[in-house]
């Protein structure tokens, strides 16, 4: 969509200036082909995932919640030479198709996939040793508050945290709509904005996007 045929949204005026490359728009073919549900993240948000980890300098990356494969093109993008990405994904066709177009976009020796739900991934992450400098927070919103200290706890000094979905198609700020992901999704905002470990803020756009940094003692 160009300016002239008139974009909706200040998110479609943007998408119609920086159009989504060849490979992005496969992966989101194949996961509407598959009928995987299409929910990777938004292209304007995706291509802010490969800016962060560039600007970042971030190296090694954890991903909850891979689907397709989409964020963790983006994200892979913009680590440098020595990056990798871990990935937790709870269905193996997922985290199957994800491994194959990482491995597509020139990523496939330095990806791993582990399956199954992300506490369990996370905790056998832990007991590895492993650490991260950067969070991709996205996949079932009951569990946002576990993600965010799990990750914090895996998190290096000054790692960077990104969560999507936090306004829940607007659920959040309805007061009438108080299910468990809704308030789990509440409070992982306010500590957003509020834990003393983090810094932290919340973008608006598409469906709401936290991006913290993990504070240097
Ligand atoms: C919104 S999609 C992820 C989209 C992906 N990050 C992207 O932008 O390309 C959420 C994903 O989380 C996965 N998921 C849901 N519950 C999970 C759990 N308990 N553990 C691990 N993955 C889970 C789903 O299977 C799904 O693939």
């Amino acid at each position: 969509m160009t300016h002239r045929e008139g974009a909706q949204t200040p998110e479609e005026y943007m998408e119609a200036l920086a159009a989504e490359d060849e490979l992005l728009l496969r992966i989101k073919e194949r996961i509407r082909d598959s009928g995987m549900p299409e929910v990777s993240v938004a292209a304007g948000y995706g291509k802010l995932l490969t800016l962060l980890v560039s600007l970042s300098g971030a190296r090694r990356i954890l991903e909850i919640g891979a689907l397709g494969g989409y964020s963790g093109v983006c994200m892979a993008r913009g680590m440098g030479a020595e990056g990798s990405l871990t990935s937790l994904e709870l269905q193996p066709e997922y985290a199957e198709l994800a491994g194959r177009h990482l491995e597509e976009a020139g990523f496939g020796g330095r990806t791993r996939y582990l399956v199954g739900p992300a506490l369990e991934g996370l905790a056998k992450l832990k007991e590895e040793g492993e650490t991260f400098d950067f969070f991709f927070i996205d996949a079932d919103k009951g569990n946002y508050l576990n993600y965010l200290d799990l990750s914090i706890e895996l998190a290096e000094p000054g790692a960077v945290i990104v969560a999507d979905n936090l306004l829940l198609r607007g659920r959040t700020l309805n007061r009438d709509k108080n299910g468990p992901s809704v308030l789990a999704v509440r409070e992982f905002n306010r500590r957003m904005a509020e834990d003393e470990r983090l810094e932290g803020t919340l973008l608006p756009a598409y469906d709401g996007l936290a991006v913290a940094m993990v504070k240097k003692a």
